[in-house]
């Protein structure tokens, strides 16, 4: 099922789970994110901390995806699309690779800069210790309040800039396969 050799014209099934995981993953976060910001006092603690479990499995998920993106190639883009619209697909799927990551990354950069960052340990999902980011947690207090602020922000509108290039991947996927009337969802489909 879902193998490459039988449907060319489709990812194969690992591409395809890991694609959706992750963004289940993501849209979690996200609720979980800006939810936090209107949660009562007693549940912003616990949200935070299911936003970083779920979070640092996200960086897990697309390191491991991006490592079996480079070896293996994805099925070609079908014959009718321009080259305008390939380019931008292209562009688009670049842009959720880096940010994909680089959201991940400034979370866990914003977090090990937190003062009470060791009265607070990171255990994932309340089972997995983890571990903060040394480079950060070793700095001096002010390096670190400042690295803090700036990272939380960084992460923040990097959610931003998700939001609009996201809107951009729905939009192509459904431009391809409602006006152009390709199997296009059934490509990320098993
Ligand atoms: C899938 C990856 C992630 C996504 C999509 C994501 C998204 C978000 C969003 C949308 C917010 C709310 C920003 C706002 O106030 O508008 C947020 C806040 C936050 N995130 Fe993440 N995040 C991710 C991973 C992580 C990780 C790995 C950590 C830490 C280990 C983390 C730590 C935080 C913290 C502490 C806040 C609260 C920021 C504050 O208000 O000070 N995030 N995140």
């Amino acid at each position: 099922m879902g193998n490459m050799t039988d449907h060319p014209q489709k990812y194969a099934s690992t591409a395809v789970v890991l694609h959706w995981l992750i963004a289940l993953c993501i849209l979690c976060n996200v609720i979980l994110g800006i939810g936090a910001n209107y949660a009562p006092d007693a549940w912003v603690r616990p949200i935070i901390n299911l936003h970083k479990s779920i979070g640092i499995t996200v960086l897990g998920l697309v390191l491991a995806r991006v490592a079996w993106r480079i070896l293996h190639r994805p099925p070609p883009l079908p014959e009718g699309y321009k080259r305008l619209e390939r380019l931008l697909a292209h562009g688009v799927h670049a842009s959720l690779y880096v940010l994909i990551l680089a959201i991940p990354i400034t979370g866990w950069i914003h977090d090990s800069a937190f003062a009470q960052a060791a009265q607070h340990p990171l255990i994932l999902f309340g089972i997995i210790p983890w571990f903060r980011l040394g480079f950060i947690t070793s700095l001096d207090p002010a390096a670190k309040e400042h690295m803090h602020s700036l990272f939380g922000a960084i992460h923040t509108y990097l959610g931003y800039v998700l939001y609009g290039v996201f809107a951009l991947h729905v939009i192509g996927a459904l431009k391809h396969q409602f006006i152009d009337k390709e199997r296009e969802i059934q490509r990320m489909w098993l």
